[in-house]
């Protein structure tokens, strides 16, 4: 065989095999999202004063065409689910891996959303070299870390979610490691240092279980209070509002309008309605009525601006993911069609 002519050969092989893996890369990608009844969330929240939020998985944002059209046409802003978290960001101390969330954030920016960080202090997801440092090491790698990682995504980042879940249930500030090993204090260095390192993102404390007018709402309550009192730059408070078909508590607005009171934004961080598996349509239905609920509570208050579901379909849920027996509890089904909590979500924005 000629030389030209085994050059030929190796050229239209090489080029078949890029074709094939365009093609694979093309098929793991999936179908385009079959397009949602009615007007977006996006579209619709602006209207009532309200951004409409997702949790988000990069890895299915970059693997599922379907998933990320959906996040790029309803949802205004974006919370990566686990990409922002300590033991992500910095797995070994001093080495730091931020392209999960700079892919998250790079996809916000193109389809216009905004981003909310979540999360700097954090019992969960912690990363295991945390449990060698004695006291004045943690505050040392507190910092350096609340500093380093706000910096990185500087002027990119609307909202922080600075502290997460500091609270017990019965409003204790948990033992381990914070505050035992950072101080009463940490509260406050946190936010004082995550405004240094980018004044202008929203800085948000944001607790689970708060929902309600009870010991722990009330604790949360006189800590931001204080905080204020102290020209800590803290601008609001999340309320998470995981919850199931008991609904929201009668309480849940006078909650909000006290915390509104205190001068700070509200934000439903991380809404979802779990259900017993498997959910019956009367279920459904009744999940419908407690999404609708979420909207118009944050509705009823002026402060409240953002809304964010945590996942928003029931193929990527944390729900029937870490709680066995539950799941379905998010707005559209596994196959990405909507249920009746997308509709409810619609009417209820609705003007
Ligand atoms: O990444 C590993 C993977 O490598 C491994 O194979 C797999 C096996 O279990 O685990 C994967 O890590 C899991 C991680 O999610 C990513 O999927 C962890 O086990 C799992 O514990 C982790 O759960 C997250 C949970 O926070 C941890 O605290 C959930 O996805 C996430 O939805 C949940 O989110 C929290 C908010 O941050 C704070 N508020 C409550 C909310 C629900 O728990």
């Amino acid at each position: 065989m000629s030389k030209v002519r085994r050059i030929a050969i190796a050229v239209v092989a090489v080029a078949v095999g890029v074709v094939a893996l365009l093609l694979v890369a093309e098929q793991r990608q999936g179908r385009d999202a079959k397009p949602l009844p009615g007007t977006a969330l996006r579209v619709l929240g602006p209207q009532r004063a309200i951004l409409v939020g997702t949790a988000v998985r990069a890895a299915e944002m970059r693997d599922n065409r379907a998933y990320r059209q959906l996040i790029a046409q309803q949802f205004s802003s974006l919370t990566p689910e686990n990409e922002m978290k300590w033991a992500l960001v910095e797995p070994e101390r001093g080495t730091f891996e931020f392209k999960f969330g700079d892919y998250i954030v790079e996809q916000a920016e193109k389809a216009g959303q905004s981003v909310r960080g979540h999360t700097l202090i954090f019992d969960s997801q912690l990363p295991g070299w945390i449990a060698e440092l004695d006291s004045r090491e943690v505050r040392q790698a507190t910092e350096q870390y609340i500093r380093r990682v706000v910096g990185h995504w500087a002027g990119r980042i609307a909202v922080w979610d600075v502290v997460n879940e500091p609270l017990t249930a019965l409003g204790e500030l948990k033992r381990t490691p914070f505050p035992s090993k950072l101080g009463r204090g940490h509260i406050a260095t946190a936010f004082r240092v995550a405004h240094r390192a980018d004044p202008k993102a929203r800085l948000h404390i944001n607790e689970a279980g708060a929902e309600a007018i009870g010991p722990k709402s009330d604790r949360l309550y006189e800590l931001v209070r204080e905080l204020r009192a102290q020209g800590v730059p803290i601008d609001g408070v999340g309320f998470q509002v995981h919850t199931n078909l008991g609904g929201i508590p009668p309480t849940f607005v006078d909650n909000l309008r006290r915390f509104a009171a205190l001068g700070v934004e509200i934000a439903i961080t991380e809404a979802d309605v779990a259900l017993k598996l498997p959910p019956s349509a009367a279920d459904l239905r009744a999940q419908a009525r407690v999404y609708g609920d979420i909207v118009r509570s944050c509705r009823a208050v002026k402060a409240c601006r953002q809304l964010t579901v945590w996942g928003f379909t029931d193929g990527r849920s944390w729900i029937s993911e870490l709680q066995p027996g539950n799941g379905a509890a998010t707005i559209l089904d596994e196959d990405l069609r909507p249920k009746p909590a997308f509709g409810a979500m619609q009417r209820a924005l609705s003007p």
